[in-house]
């Protein structure tokens, strides 16, 4: 369990680096990412390296015991760079360029630029691949999707199409090219998508969907030639990219596939990150890093609410319960000049150790303290939410009504499980689901042969699922199935969908079979059973007294159908009996804004209890504990002052 912290050397005197790195090793701060956009120090001119300023810096925080992680710097190309080689510009949807000033301007896809994120990698690891201070690597910084233009994005799209689809009139037949006379009788004559929801939408939604996995594999593409750098120069240390979260413009799995593990940039506003937590683990199914950690005000020229006295080491605890080793924090000290003046460090301006430096230095004691106990534990759990980003980019295209998306249906189910204090994994569609009692499946709205094969063997084997509203309407290609929905569930499902609705933003009432009442929204399905036993009917609109939601048994499991979209309090409702047939427990008596998680090691487990409110709250245990923090026997109610946080034993 370490602290790490986000640092520029290049930003302050060189007097002033021996300072920061002993302030930051009295914080208990042991790692440090450096150089991440650093590009125009580290190659002021084309192939002259200059490492000299870096090997002093890091030579610094090594007398403090600080290691150091190094970013490779190819999101902010310098100006030299972009002047000779003005083709790595990236394009918006009009042609023009992302101009210089700013970082991200470039294009992932032309050589020159490969070429030169090839040479300073190369540089950087021949330079630093045995140093024993520096212990890892970042890639690029933040992928995500570029949506550019340019004249080689162009023909490197149509090299893909090619690729996948082999001949012209195979791309016509599978997009359905026949609609609005779209047929092509020349690969050239087939755009580039700037953005799908710019100017150009209405776009076929194959065509779109092609863009987008399209834009991903080359973003994985470019990181890859990065890494495999890395790996020829820097064998013993470990390669890892700053992934965010929630964010969903780039495949994360096909990211992570090159990595040793995920680390990513956490910038909490009110209540817990929990899920993108939990997503960030899933990704490669194993402890993770948060490489940016919020130190203070965010923003670049407004700020936000500054944190609270407790919540920086809230959010720290609350990652490290969901399965960080690491936490860095982002940054050291706020920069005096550039874009992100106001974004604050954990020192201000004027450098001065305050409440927050404080507070860190105390979340440091209590990690040295405590990582005996945590060191190489692990988060295991019962319950598994998919995350699969070929329907979040399907239902992004298509939303079917305002509001509705993969995601908010992932957050309705991973909130109640919250609720009941219930650890669940998220987990991407090529992951194990055997594991796991029961899996929760926003709608598989993409639903190919292969995961209604993959989710049918679960069921049958004994797997609990919950499948949603809009299931199985489109194939790979996102053309409409014919199959009654939810297509090649239906018999898992045991009931076909025999009508449904847009409810929009209308609410329809809903009771569930032991009487209580809920609302609906945006969408309804009416179901017609067949094997299935229903467990909430639609209680108003012209389908009143329909089944709304239905319970099926399947070879030796389980099928859940939930044909509506509810609030809250009816996923609670829900997960409460799911979790219960599927004979995983609950802690049902959580108070609002508390979150209790686990790490297990060796069947042994540490319980985090944690307030996320600003209020004291009374948890009562579901047993009787050695609270690690405050060193006391915990049994019976536990006290919890505002963001407070609790270590169980
Ligand atoms: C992150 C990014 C950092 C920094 C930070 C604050 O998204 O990775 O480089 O820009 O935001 O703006």
């Amino acid at each position: 369990m370490r602290l790490g912290v986000d640092y520029y050397p290049e930003h302050w005197a060189e007097s002033r680096w021996p300072i920061d790195a002993r302030l930051m090793a009295e914080a208990g701060i042991s790692v440090v990412r450096l150089a991440e956009f650093a590009w125009s120090r580290m190659e002021p001119k084309e192939n002259k390296f200059d490492f000299k300023w870096l090997d002093k810096a890091i030579n610094i925080l090594a007398k403090e015991g600080i290691q150091v992680v190094l970013g490779t710097p190819t999101a902010s190309p310098p100006a030299w760079l972009m002047a000779k080689y003005p083709d790595t510009y990236s394009r918006d949807e009009y042609g023009h360029i992302h101009g210089f000033g700013t970082r991200q301007h470039r294009c992932h896809t032309p050589e020159n630029y490969r070429k030169r994120s090839r040479a300073i990698t190369t540089a950087m690891a021949k330079h630093y691949g045995k140093n024993p201070n520096v212990i890892g690597w970042q890639t690029d910084n933040e992928f995500f999707r570029e949506d550019c233009t340019c004249d080689k994005c162009k023909k490197k799209w149509h090299g893909w199409l090619k690729k996948k689809y082999k001949t012209l009139d195979k791309l016509n037949a599978e997009w359905g090219t026949v609609f609005w006379s779209q047929e092509y009788s020349d690969w050239s004559q087939i755009q580039v998508l700037a953005h799908p929801r710019s100017g150009n939408h209405y776009h076929s939604p194959s065509f779109q969907l092609d863009w987008r996995r399209f834009q991903s594999e080359n973003a994985v593409s470019f990181q890859h030639e990065q890494v495999e750098i890395l790996r020829k120069y820097a064998p013993k240390q470990f390669v890892t990219h700053n992934f965010m979260g929630f964010h969903d413009s780039l495949n994360y799995y096909d990211l992570a596939k090159d990595l040793d593990f995920v680390a990513w940039d956490n910038y909490p506003g009110e209540g817990p990150a929990g899920a993108a937590h939990d997503l960030m683990r899933g990704v490669l199914e194993k402890n993770f890093w948060i490489m940016e950690e919020r130190a203070g005000h965010i923003g670049w020229d407004k700020f936000s609410p500054a944190p609270r006295p407790g919540e920086i080491r809230m959010w720290t605890w609350e990652a490290i319960a969901h399965g960080a080793d690491v936490v860095s924090y982002f940054r050291w000290r706020s920069c005096l000049y550039g874009t992100e003046q106001f974004w604050q460090g954990i020192l201000n301006h004027d450098a001065v150790p305050r409440r927050r430096y404080h507070e860190i230095a105390q979340t440091g004691a209590e990690l040295k303290k405590l990582s005996p106990a945590i060191d190489g534990t692990a988060v295991k759990n019962e319950v598994a939410v998919l995350n699969d980003y070929e329907n979040i980019w399907a239902l992004d295209i298509q939303p079917q009504t305002e509001g509705f998306s993969f995601r908010k249906m992932l957050l309705l189910y991973t909130k109640a499980l919250a609720r009941l204090g219930v650890g669940a994994d998220v987990i991407g569609p090529g992951a194990d689901f055997k594991r796991y009692k029961v899996m929760v499946l926003p709608p598989l709205y993409v639903l190919t042969d292969e995961m209604a094969k993959k989710v049918t063997q679960y069921v049958h084997s004994g797997g609990t699922v919950v499948l949603n509203c809009r299931t199985g309407v489109k194939n790979e290609i996102n053309v409409c199935r014919t199959e009654p929905l939810p297509g090649p569930l239906a018999h898992v499902a045991g009931l076909e969908i025999s009508d449904y609705d847009c409810a929009g933003p209308r609410s329809v009432s809903v009771e569930s079979s032991d009487g209580k009442a809920f609302k609906a929204t945006l969408w309804c399905d009416v179901l017609e059973l067949q094997s299935a036993e229903p467990i909430a009917v639609y209680k108003s609109h012209y389908y009143a007294g329909e089944p709304a939601a239905a319970v099926n048994k399947a070879g030796k499991g389980r099928s859940y159908y939930i044909g509506f979209v509810a609030e809250d309090s009816f996923y609670r409702h829900l997960m409460e009996q799911v979790l219960k047939e599927a004979g995983v427990k609950t802690v049902p008596d959580l108070p609002e804004g508390v979150e209790l998680l686990r790490r297990v090691k060796n069947g042994t487990e540490v319980v985090f209890v944690i307030n996320f409110t600003a209020e004291a709250k009374t948890v009562t245990l579901p047993g009787s504990y050695d609270e690690l923090l405050g060193s006391h026997k915990a049994a019976g109610k536990l006290e919890l002052k505002p963001f407070d946080v609790a270590v169980l034993k």
